[in-house]
C-alpha cells in the first residue's frame, strides 16, 4: 500500500521511493487482506508503474501460519530466486522462449458412475511447479491438469481435462510442442462402462466392475511421428529398483529422459522430492529438495538440451 502511493515513513518505504531500479515484490499475507480490494486495487496500480517498473513473484495459494487456506503464502524461496535471476539476466534468462512446451499433471479421474470414480494419488504439485519453471524462462506453456486443488501458474495455459482419454485428446491437440514432461498419474484403467444412474447396493453384493486398459498417453507421444515433440521426458514413480524399473520404463515408452522419483517415502502431496534423471547417456541424482527446487533444476536442464550447453 505504501509503494502504491509513494508514502515513505520508514527505511523500507523510503528505499522503495527513492530508487529508480525496477522492484521485485513477494506479497505475503493472509488470504481476506490478500483478497481485499483495497489490496488488490493497490497491487494494479503497481503493476502500472512507468519505467522500470514493479514485478511480482507469488504469492503461492496453500496453508498460512494462522491457520487458514488460500492465497497469501509466500512464493517458495526458489522460485523467488528464479524471479530474481531472471530480472538481473533479462531476455537472457528466458533461455526457452520460442520454445513450445506441453506438461501433464494431477491424476485422472474414471468415472464409474455419476458419483463414484477410480484415481489415483496425485496432488499435481510436481507437474504445476514444472509448469511454472518452463513459463518463467520464456517457454509458452500449456498444462493439461486433472483435478486437482491448485491455481495455474502465471503464464501457463490451463486445459482441465478429467478422464485419461480426454487428457490424450487434449495433448494432441496441444502439439506441436518442442518439449513433453509427463508428470500426470494417468489411471492405468477405466470402467468398461460407465452407468449412467447412481448403482444402488444390491442384496446379492457389490457390483464386478469390468475394466478396460487406458492408453498410454507418453508412449503415444513419444511414438507421434513427425508430429513427435523433441524433447519427451516421463516420470516414474517407482518403490523399488528405482534405476532399472526407469531405464526399463524409458525404453518401453520410448521417450528421451526419465524422470526416476522413489515414492517409498513421504512423497504424495509433501512438498520435497528427490530424483534421478535417467537419459541414454547416464544417471544425474538430484538430491532431495523441495518440488519448486526441482522443477527449477528440470528446467534449467531442458534449457541446457535446447542451447546446446554440453549435458
Ligand atoms: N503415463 C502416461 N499414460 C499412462 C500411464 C502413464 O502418460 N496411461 C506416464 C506418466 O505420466 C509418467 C510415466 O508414464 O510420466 C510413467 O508412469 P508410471 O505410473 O510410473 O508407469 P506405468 O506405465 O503405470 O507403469 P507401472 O504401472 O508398470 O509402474
Amino acid at each position: 500500500a505504501k509503494a502504491a502511493r509513494g508514502l515513505a515513513d520508514d527505511l523500507a518505504s523510503t528505499t522503495l521511493i527513492a530508487t529508480d531500479k525496477r522492484v521485485l515484490m513477494a506479497p505475503a499475507m493472509n488470504v481476506r487482506m490478500w483478497l481485499h480490494p483495497a489490496v488488490q486495487a493497490n497491487v494494479a496500480r503497481l503493476a502500472t508503474f512507468p519505467g522500470p517498473g514493479v514485478a511480482f513473484v507469488g504469492p503461492d495459494e496453500g496453508d498460512m501460519a494462522c491457520g487458514e487456506f488460500g492465497p497469501g503464502r509466500m512464493a517458495e524461496p526458489p522460485a523467488i530466486l528464479d524471479a530474481i535471476a531472471a530480472e538481473l539476466a533479462g531476455p537472457a534468462a528466458r533461455l526457452l522462449a520460442g520454445r513450445r512446451a506441453l506438461v501433464t499433471a494431477g491424476p485422472t479421474f474414471e468415472p464409474i458412475d455419476p458419483v463414484r470414480g477410480l484415481t489415483n494419488r496425485s496432488s499435481g504439485k510436481q507437474g504445476y511447479a514444472i509448469a511454472a519453471a518452463l513459463a518463467r524462462r520464456g517457454a509458452e506453456v500449456t498444462l493439461v491438469s486433472g483435478p486437482v486443488a491448485l491455481d495455474a501458474p502465471p503464464g501457463v495455459a490451463r486445459v482441465w481435462v478429467e478422464t485419461a482419454l480426454q487428457m490424450q485428446a487434449a495433448c494432441q491437440a496441444a502439439l506441436p510442442a518442442d518439449v513433453a514432461v509427463m508428470t500426470a498419474a494417468v489411471a492405468d484403467w477405466r470402467p468398461d462402462q460407465v452407468a449412467t444412474g447412481k448403482i444402488k447396493k444390491a442384496p446379492g453384493g457389490p457390483p464386478s466392475l469390468a475394466l478396460t486398459e487406458n492408453p498410454d498417453i507418453l508412449a503415444g507421444l513419444s511414438a507421434a511421428g513427425p508430429r513427435r515433440p523433441g524433447l519427451v521426458v516421463g516420470f516414474a514413480a517407482e518403490t523399488e529398483d528405482l534405476i532399472g524399473n526407469a531405464r526399463r520404463k524409458l525404453s518401453r515408452k520410448g521417450c528421451d529422459w526419465i524422470v526416476a522419483n522413489d515414492v517409498s517415502a513421504d512423497v504424495f502431496g509433501a512438498d520435497g522430492n528427490a530424483a534421478t534423471l535417467i537419459t541414454a547417456a547416464g544417471e544425474e541424482s538430484w538430491p532431495r529438495q523441495s518440488k519448486t527446487a526441482l522443477a527449477g533444476t528440470l528446467a534449467d536442464r531442458i534449457a541446457r538440451h535446447f542451447t546446446g550447453t554440453p549435458e
